[in-house]
């Protein structure tokens, strides 16, 4: 099938490569003219484990191909894919601004009939407005159809999801125009879900909006553990065997950040809110998750006696592990907080410290985690990178000037910890020292 695939992003990409890999052809269109270059030279805009070689095969295979030209790309394809973004509005709204301008250039390069499928997470009823979009500003009588395909792939393993998901949900106006997008997805022969538009488009922010509750709920769990003398990590094992609560999503640590969790919360309860529905259960899980980073620097900031003056070595940067993407990471919170009280940050990431430059030109980037601790009075873990897990802890303390590691990912075992000599602070669970800290 001739496919098109509008905007080329963490999404887009994946999407366009993985589609070309099932043997279609598939031309890439990114706006960003920078971006487009980059590609064509056969360079990542962005870390994906698998990425390059897959993007690489397909376009030496003349599958895969990426361009800046919309409306070329467009007139040559039978399926549209919108997959630009929908980044958050100060008040909490998506905006829809990259949508409204896919749907008008479809309009103008609509040629023969297409079907037009949104991938990007948009709220219902969004499928209507990109099609009254398209009807206006079509320049010929061409007929088209509009479906919602929700992306559920997660950056780290964005491609294992596209190629395994646990369901592909097809929201469309009648079965003709399902059964197209089902044939494109047959080859991967994962369930399927065919719905109408409205419900596919609330299915994916339903499932995120639940996704964060599960994470704020256990961090909920965690404050009143950490409290109790009881051990979060235990009661979430003990939660986590009962088959309808399962155990994903339920480590308790610095709470959710990227680019989709806490856009798509806002944006629901924004949603809920323009149908008259308060949803203040949502609210909650938002101002939890908000609080949480809060409360874990204050106790970062009582445990240090005032940040003035500390050398402080951040471990981990991206929002979550195997990604280099800092939207709503939690590690811009700390660092902010932390020099903005007066200290000096060593920062390490494996792969997203450039990124972090353009945020924090003026803190030092670390080559490795103990380049990192070195002369750093204290010592925290924001990302849980799978190399952090298996630091050597002799070398890391003797490059320390002090002993504190404030693990914020629930990362090491506090008894072994402690047993090295080190003053270690965790989430939710029982440290052997004064509950009163
Ligand atoms: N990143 C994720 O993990 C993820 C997962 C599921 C769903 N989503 C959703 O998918 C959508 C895309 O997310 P992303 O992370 O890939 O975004 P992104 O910001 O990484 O990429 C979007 C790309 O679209 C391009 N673009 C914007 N307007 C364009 C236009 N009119 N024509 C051509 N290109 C255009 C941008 O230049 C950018 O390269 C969002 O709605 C997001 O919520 C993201």
């Amino acid at each position: 099938m001739n496919i098109c695939v509008i905007g080329t992003g963490y999404v887009g990409l994946v999407t366009g490569s993985v589609f070309a890999d099932l043997g279609n052809e598939v031309i890439c269109v990114d706006k960003n003219e920078a971006k487009v270059a980059m590609l064509r030279r056969g360079e990542m805009p962005i870390y994906e484990p698998g990425l390059e070689e897959m993007v690489a095969r397909n376009v030496a295979d003349n599958r895969l191909c990426f361009t800046s030209d919309t409306e070329e790309a467009v007139e040559r394809s039978e399926v549209v894919f919108i997959c630009v973004g929908t980044p958050p509005k100060e008040n909490g709204d998506p905006d829809m601004t990259y949508v409204e301008e896919a749907a008008i250039s479809i309009a103008r390069a609509l040629n023969r009939y297409k079907v037009v499928v949104n991938k990007s997470t948009v709220p219902v009823g969004t499928g209507n407005m990109v099609r009254e979009l398209i009807e206006v500003n079509r320049r010929r009588n061409v007929d088209f159809d509009v479906v919602s395909n929700p992306e559920f792939l997660r950056e780290g393993s964005a491609i294992n999801d596209t190629l395994y998901p646990d369901r592909i949900v097809i929201g469309a106006p009648n079965h003709t125009v399902a059964m197209k997008i089902l044939e494109l997805y047959a080859p991967l022969e994962r369930p399927m879900l065919i719905t109408d538009v409205a419900s596919a488009e609330m299915i994916k922010y339903a499932s995120n909006a639940f996704l964060a509750t599960k994470i704020s709920f256990i961090n909920a769990i965690a404050n009143i553990c950490e409290a109790a003398g009881a051990d979060v990590v235990q009661v979430m094992k003990g939660m986590g065997y009962d088959h309808r609560i399962g155990a994903a999503f339920l480590q308790a640590g610095l709470g959710y950040g990227g680019s989709c969790f806490p856009k798509d919360s806002m944006a629901l309860i924004q949603t809920a809110e323009k149908f008259g529905y308060d949803f203040h259960l949502l609210k909650s899980v938002v101002q939890v998750n908000r609080e949480q980073v809060m409360r874990f620097m204050d106790r970062m900031e009582r445990v240090m006696q005032g940040f003035q003056g500390k050398r402080i070595a951040v471990l981990g940067l991206a929002f979550k592990p195997n990604t280099d993407d800092l939207r709503e990471a939690k590690s811009v919170e700390v660092i902010a907080r932390l020099l903005s009280s007066g200290a000096t940050v060593r920062a390490y990431d494996p792969i997203a410290m450039e990124k972090t430059r353009e945020i924090f030109p003026n803190i030092h980037y670390a080559e490795n985690a103990y380049d990192a601790a070195e002369g750093a009075d204290g010592l925290v873990v924001v990302t849980e990178w799978n190399e952090f897990r298996f630091l050597n802890m002799d070398r890391l303390k003797s490059a320390m000037r002090g002993a504190t590691i404030f693990d914020g990912r629930n990362i090491y075992d506090p008894l072994r910890m402690r047993r090295m000599g080190f003053d270690y602070h965790c989430i939710g669970r029982p440290t052997g020292r004064n509950r009163s800290e």
